[in-house]
């Protein structure tokens, strides 16, 4: 069998998988194989995968039967599962769906060129260990061409919320060193990019592991050595916010002022059944300090309602903390439970019709909310980053503000991918900006 194989991927869930599916990528590259960006051209298919959700994991389970057509083909084709579902499920995977004949766990993507190889020579392959150690330190991830790149900081996660299955799929927490990160985001602006989002579970319980220097320290060496570049990073966690990262934050100007912080719940009882040490006092003493120290930074939230045991009252709890905080933004889910976490094994009390209920409760709230705060926005200025035609109207252009808001505005004759301009905002949805270009 000749090495030409041809590899299309398929990436689902978080940031970090995308980040995970460049770094794939790179693997293969370096294999010497071919990436290709539709199915149809591809002896290879991997999906890069999620467990977050039952939601998440359903999805994949489509796509898997949809994909069974390729393998029905004359000509071989190979099938894998990588990521979460990969580790959460293991051997699982290869019992339930005969047309897959590779599954990799995250921390395992370095095998996956041998996997394949075999898997062509008939033999099913499954590596799913967890490693201490594992960054893909030394690889730099094969991106695409663009003006936005994610920089993996970290992987795995120590937290353990009793609903989180990303523990256990992702492992134990480890941070690469903060040379190696300072030193891709020095490369990638030599490369022509403009803005890196660090990414991790818990970005703000980063250490490195050479210096021990902090969060704080990572942003602002990155902030400093490339003040060109524009620095996000996701996601933090509200018991390592430290006053230190919000200053650091405040301090410079290319230090995105926007912070993802989930809160989940805005119930004591609640917080503490999720593991998330930390009471909503604390949450909303972060909250007033990043915003008495950066006074427009944008902030938006991951909220989950129906978690065992939720009374309306806790609900109404969650309800009370979206007005008093009023997030610019949130991601809001209903509760899913996983097995072998600790929130399993609790009674999911809350039916699924009163979950549904509560969710659209949040959502209506928080979409006015949003929708109110972007109403502020009219007439003020923002720096945006231009991304390039949007979606809907291809005559105007969309790009983000420094606050991660997505802004749509007619171009100029001379405007082009990845300049920054400043947009005089006019009009806004919940989601979106609409604005004008101004000298
Ligand atoms: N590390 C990040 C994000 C983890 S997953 C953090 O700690 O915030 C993203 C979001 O999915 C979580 O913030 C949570 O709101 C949601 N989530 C995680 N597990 C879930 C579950 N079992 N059911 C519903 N939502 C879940
Ligand atoms: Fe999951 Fe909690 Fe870790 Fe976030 S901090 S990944 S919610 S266990
Ligand atoms: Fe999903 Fe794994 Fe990310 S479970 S949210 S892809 S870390």
């Amino acid at each position: 069998m000749d090495n030409k194989f041809s590899v299309y991927i398929e990436t689902y869930g978080c940031q970090m998988n995308l980040s995970d599916t460049e770094i794939v990528s790179r693997i293969i590259f370096n294999a010497g194989y071919e990436i290709v960006d539709t199915p149809k051209k591809a002896n290879v298919i991997l999906l890069n995968t999620c467990s977050v959700r039952e939601n998440a994991e359903r999805k994949v389970n489509e796509r898997l039967l949809h994909l069974k057509k390729f393998k029905e083909l004359e000509k071989p084709v190979i099938l894998g599962v990588l990521g979460c579902m990969a580790e959460r499920l293991r051997s699982r995977i290869l019992e339930k769906n005969s047309n897959v004949d590779i599954v990799v766990g995250p921390d395992e993507y370095r095998k996956i060129p041998e996997l394949i190889q075999n898997a062509f020579l008939g033999e099913k392959g499954i590596a799913v260990k967890l490693s201490r150690v594992e960054t893909y330190d030394d690889l730099e991830p094969l991106r695409k061409e663009g003006i936005s790149a994610w920089i993996s900081i970290m992987r795995g996660c120590d937290k353990f919320c009793t609903y989180c299955v990303v523990p256990y799929t992702r492992g134990r927490e480890r941070s690469r060193r903060m040379q190696s990160v300072v030193d891709e985001v020095k490369k990638l602006c030599d490369e022509g990019f403009k803005e890196v989002t660090l990414l991790g579970q818990n970005v703000n319980s980063y250490k490195c592991p050479e210096t021990n220097s902090d969060f704080a320290d990572l942003l602002r060496e990155c902030a400093r050595q490339v003040p060109s570049m524009r620095i996000r990073f996701i996601t933090s966690h509200p018991q390592d916010m430290s006053d230190k990262l919000i200053e650091t934050i405040a301090e410079w100007d290319n230090i995105c002022k926007y912070i993802h912080l989930p809160i989940q719940s805005g119930s004591d009882r609640i917080l503490q059944l999720m593991n998330r040490n930390y009471t909503y006092e604390h949450y909303l003493g972060r909250i007033n300090k990043i915003r008495s120290l950066i006074p427009n930074c944008a902030l938006s939230t991951d909220i989950i309602v129906g978690f065992p045991t939720e009374t309306l009252e806790d609900h109404q709890a969650t309800l009370r903390a979206l007005k008093e905080i009023r997030f610019d933004g949130a991601y809001m889910f209903r509760y899913s439970p996983r097995e072998h976490t600790k929130a399993f094994k609790m009674v999911d009390d809350v039916p699924e019709k009163e979950k549904i209920r509560r969710l659209n409760e949040v959502i209506d709230l928080q979409n006015k909310i949003s929708k109110e705060i972007n109403l502020g926005e009219h007439n003020r200025i923002h720096i945006v980053l231009v991304e390039g035609p949007s979606k809907k109207d291809k005559t105007y252009w969309a790009g983000r503000t420094d606050t991660n808001k997505v802004t749509i505005f007619k171009p100029g004759k001379d405007t082009a991918v990845g300049d920054f301009v400043k947009v005089k905002i006019k009009n806004s949805t919940s989601a979106t900006l609409f604005g004008e270009i101004v000298q």
